[in-house]
């Protein structure tokens, strides 16, 4: 069995947010890096994922998934390499994709682990070939359903989620309008990832921009923040429009309902005179099984260079916490992913 001198470094929950995480929320330490039993595996941690929904793991708040309890590594995907095994299924030097957490080693019994064989990129396991991207396949194809000449539009157009929505749209032939906080990911958007027109949410008037950008409504509003987009998205709904309501990031860090009338009256009055379908989904529950489904077109569009895809790297694990505060208040500029 190889040895390994250096320690451990994990970062820990250390308090519950009140509204936006601080880094005083987390904690660093240094720990012996543990030793693997029969029938597990030592993974060292090369990539982390960070991901929007681990502001709810933050969170005593009732949800699909319990909370991470305080003083515990906080929970996030993996890539890692097996750096000794005594696992049957497992050699020392196979590269998993894992859920292994915010620290540069861990143990595993197998169970959470998928092996990725040999990857150029190894980090696109966790983006466009990975939950993201599986996110924006099944959500758009499974409850979106485009069809050819529709209006898909599309927040957090840019990153991990959004970006492969909107080009997936532009494969089936829709007219996309992504919606993202800056001008040059907007111009990314347009540019780069082909999309018909991206509007910046912090213009003044993005209702007015919005009906400008689509003159024949709006198909498919595929959701991903809430808040003042989904506003200006409500009044340029078309008959049958469909919802797939994946996130609402601009609510995250809510301590309290949003001021103002309130607008459930409408909502609703909306969804019955348009016939709108608003179906939630959390990806894991609800699609796991049809994995392979999204897995061999994914891989031939990226392949073919139809599907782009943009990384924002951040490097060393002492950076997650920042890193993480940053993608709830969109500072980052594509997937977000920790390199160890
Ligand atoms: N249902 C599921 O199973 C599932 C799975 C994965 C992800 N999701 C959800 O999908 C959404 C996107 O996730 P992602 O991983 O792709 O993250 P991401 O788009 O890579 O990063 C989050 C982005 O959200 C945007 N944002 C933040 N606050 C906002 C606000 N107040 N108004 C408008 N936009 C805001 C920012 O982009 P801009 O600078 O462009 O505004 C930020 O860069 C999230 O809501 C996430 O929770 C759901």
């Amino acid at each position: 069995m190889q040895k390994h001198t250096s320690i451990n470094r994990q970062v820990l929950l250390a308090s519950r947010p009140t509204g936006k995480p601080t880094v005083s929320n987390f904690k660093l330490v240094e720990t012996p890096i543990p030793e693997p039993q029969d029938s597990q595996v030592l993974l060292k941690t090369l990539y982390l994922s960070l991901d929007p929904y681990m502001r709810g793991r933050m969170s005593e708040a009732p949800s699909y998934a319990p909370p991470v309890k305080l003083g515990d590594v906080m929970c996030g995907g993996t890539v890692s390499r097996v750096i000794s095994s005594r696992h049957p299924q497992f050699k020392e030097g196979d590269l998993v994709l894992g859920y292994a957490g915010w620290q540069d080693y861990a143990i595993s019994d197998g169970r959470d682990l998928q092996p990725l064989g040999e990857m150029g990129q190894p980090s696109l396991a966790l983006g466009v070939l990975g939950m993201p991207g599986f996110t924006a396949y099944m959500g758009l194809m499974d409850i979106g359903r485009p069809q050819k000449g529709e209006t898909l539009v599309v927040a957090a157009a840019t990153g991990a989620v959004g970006s492969v929505v909107g080009q997936i749209g532009k494969i089936m032939g829709c007219r996309v309008i992504g919606i993202a906080g800056n001008p040059e990911k907007c111009h990314y958007a347009v540019a780069e990832l082909g999309f018909d027109a991206c509007l910046n949410h912090h213009e003044a008037k993005l209702e007015d921009i919005l009906r400008e950008a689509c003159p024949e409504g709006i198909d498919i509003y595929f959701e991903n923040v809430g808040g003042k987009v989904l506003d200006a998205v409500l009044p340029l709904l078309n008959n049958k429009a469909r919802i797939p309501v994946c996130g609402l990031i601009a609510d995250y860090n809510r301590t309290a309902l949003p001021e103002g009338p309130d607008r459930l009256g409408l909502l609703m009055s909306l969804i019955l005179r348009k016939r709108l379908l608003l179906q939630g989904f959390i990806i894991s529950l609800d699609y796991g099984p049809r994995y392979q489904e999204f897995r061999q077109p994914m891989e031939q569009w990226v392949r073919e260079g139809r599907i782009k895809y943009r990384e924002d790297i951040a490097l060393g694990l002492e950076k997650a916490p920042e890193a993480f505060i940053g993608l709830l208040e969109g500072a980052n500029f594509g997937k977000l992913v920790v390199k160890l």
